[in-house]
């Protein structure tokens, strides 16, 4: 008699374990999965932008430039002085700062740690490691089309 009320208290409590680790898992995979979702970032896919129109060729003056946007990133079209085209991405080799066009100076300058790159996209003075990605810039018609380098 007294194995049979051991083995149904027993069953009992076997039972009774089991639904509170049941439901305190349950409990940490509610809290848990939220945070871990939230902290993870969503796959994103970058389109893949090769050709865009940055500019019509009456918007921008000889020694003058324009930030345009070349799929998801910046890039700087530039008219030298002299009339030719140049584009660059505008995303600064330093840390990531968009880079304009400098009249006064006749170069590209970045403002966050005062970035210098001439017009072929060479890092001529302060912090930039390295040059400038540079585009393929020609015009057809009235448009300027950027295109990446092959
Ligand atoms: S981010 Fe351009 S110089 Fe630092």
């Amino acid at each position: 008699m007294d194995s049979e009320l051991d083995r149904g208290e027993l069953s009992r409590r076997n039972l009774l374990d089991l639904l509170l680790s049941g439901s305190l898992l349950s409990f940490a995979a509610a809290v848990f999965y939220p945070v871990l979702r939230y902290i993870t970032p969503p796959p994103v896919s970058e389109v893949t932008t090769t050709s865009v129109v940055a500019a019509k060729v009456s918007e921008i003056a000889p020694n003058t430039g324009k930030v345009f946007r070349f799929g998801s990133r910046p890039g700087i079209l530039v008219q030298t002085a002299s009339g030719e085209w140049r584009a660059f991405s505008a995303v600064c080799t330093h840390l990531q700062c968009t880079v304009q066009y400098r009249a006064d100076l006749e170069h590209i300058w970045c403002a966050c740690h005062n970035g210098h790159f001439d017009l072929s996209g060479k890092n001529v003075a302060g912090p930039p490691p390295r040059p400038l990605d540079q585009f393929n810039a020609t015009v057809k018609g009235d448009e300027v089309i950027v295109t990446l380098k092959t």
